[in-house]
């Protein structure tokens, strides 16, 4: 069986790792566990607006690409902030103000209810959170920042687009521009953060710092399981592809499919940017490899050159195939969602948001990448549309029309 394949806008590798999902291992269990998904759940759901996003299904889609369905679980309405990241960042923003409060006041931490009653911001509000963010996870921080009422100080790296850094200053945080990536800015949230006093809200971890990066993926996996309790008649797919940047979402979604269908567990293929293919890189060599250069890539959530250490516990053995992505096949994607031409619904999807649909997309329409996928007429595929226009501008430009326009010829079809 063939295990690489190489194409001017994709590239495909089964991970070497990966033998089959049978249990639930326990590297992965003491990441993301069912204990931590019920702590999440209970918080999260708390939250003023919280609401399951829709599973929508693109029937017209999975029949061009000749597959039985194509779920996509639309992430652009979450918490209105336009991506999943809400549910990661904020939700460890609150966990650790209940940790830090709980021991600052010599008690009991704080129930979620009292924190957003506002019950304890005079000690929370002497509290500074930070985290370095190509957008979305910046965003997300802030916000929960200002929910729960402590003060936020965001990173962003040179390449980060204006209406990105606007959208995190909208929700009162500080925002400071460094030279270099997004694995510079990282480093430089950390050192920071350790001169000053502050709580670092890290989505990625290298291994130091655990508590906050895991509540990030443990928050990440309510996502999953919505669209576990979504599914058409409860059959679970035969294919997730899920983008990654430093993998803490693939791995979230992949552990709580895992933790629900054991050995039924769907294949998981991971989708990056092809000039950001850490995944693709690590997978391949079998232990954690960085990817030098730019990583510049409109999937500016994707543009990561260095895997997570906690989600390389889940998909080491848990994914099973690789891909990388040009831009243009990301591009494509956008458009063809949003053509109200179609007989689906338009779906307002950013570059980032998009990557794991283009990856099938591609996917399904290579003979190679469909046998060596096991990708066939009786598959059911999951993919999760993880944000909307969260740069409006941007968009535009892509897809040659607002993301408003394109939403509210939604439901005219
Ligand atoms: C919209 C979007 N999708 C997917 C991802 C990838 O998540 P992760 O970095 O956890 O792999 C990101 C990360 O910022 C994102 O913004």
């Amino acid at each position: 069986m063939q295990k690489t394949l190489i194409q001017s806008e994709c590239r495909l590798a089964l991970n070497p790792q990966y033998e089959s999902h049978s249990l639930y291992p326990r590297e992965a269990e003491k990441v993301l566990n069912a204990d931590g998904f019920g702590r999440a759940k209970q918080s999260i759901s708390q939250w003023p607006g919280y609401a399951p996003t829709p599973l929508l299904e693109l029937s017209a889609l999975a029949r061009e690409l000749d597959v039985a369905s194509l779920c996509y679980k639309d992430e652009s309405s979450r918490f209105d902030l336009g991506s999943f990241k809400p549910l990661g960042g904020a939700y460890a923003v609150a966990s650790l103000l209940q940790k830090q409060i709980g021991q600052r006041q010599g008690g009991r931490k704080p129930d979620i209810s009292e924190l957003l009653a506002g019950k304890h911001r005079h000690t929370a509000i002497d509290i500074t959170v930070t985290a370095a963010t190509d957008g979305n996870h910046g965003r997300s921080v802030a916000w929960g920042a200002r929910l729960f009422g402590c003060r936020c100080i965001i990173f962003i790296h040179e390449t980060v687009t204006n209406a990105r850094e606007h959208a995190i200053a909208d929700y009162g945080a500080e925002v400071i521009r460094t030279p270099g990536t997004f694995d510079d800015a990282v480093r430089k949230a950390a050192e920071t953060a350790r001169a000053q006093g502050w709580h670092v809200i890290p989505d990625t971890s290298d291994g130091t710092a655990i508590e906050a990066p895991r509540n990030v993926m443990q928050g990440y996996t309510l996502m999953a399981a919505e669209a576990i309790e979504q599914l058409p008649a409860n059959r679970a797919p035969t294919h997730l592809f899920l983008q990654a940047g430093v993998g803490g979402m693939a791995a979230a979604a992949c552990a709580q499919f895992w933790q629900t269908f054991s050995e039924h567990t769907p294949a998981i293929v991971l989708v990056e940017p092809q000039t950001a293919g850490c995944w693709f890189d690590s997978l391949s060599a079998g232990h954690p490899t960085a990817v030098a250069g730019s990583l510049k890539s409109i999937m500016a959530g994707l543009a990561c050159g260095e895997v997570s250490y906690l989600a390389w516990q889940i998909l080491r053995t848990g994914a099973t195939a690789m891909m990388t992505i040009s831009d243009t096949v990301a591009e494509k994607s956008m458009r063809l969602l949003a053509d109200q031409r179609r007989v689906d619904p338009p779906v307002v999807a950013g570059e980032s948001g998009v990557a794991g649909l283009a990856g099938l997309i591609e996917a399904a329409s290579d003979q190679q990448c469909r046998i060596m996928l096991g990708l066939d007429e009786q598959s059911r595929v999951l993919v999760f549309g993880t944000e909307g226009a969260t740069d409006p501008e941007s968009y535009h430009k892509i897809v040659g029309r607002p993301p408003h326009e394109v939403a509210s010829g939604r439901h005219k079809l």
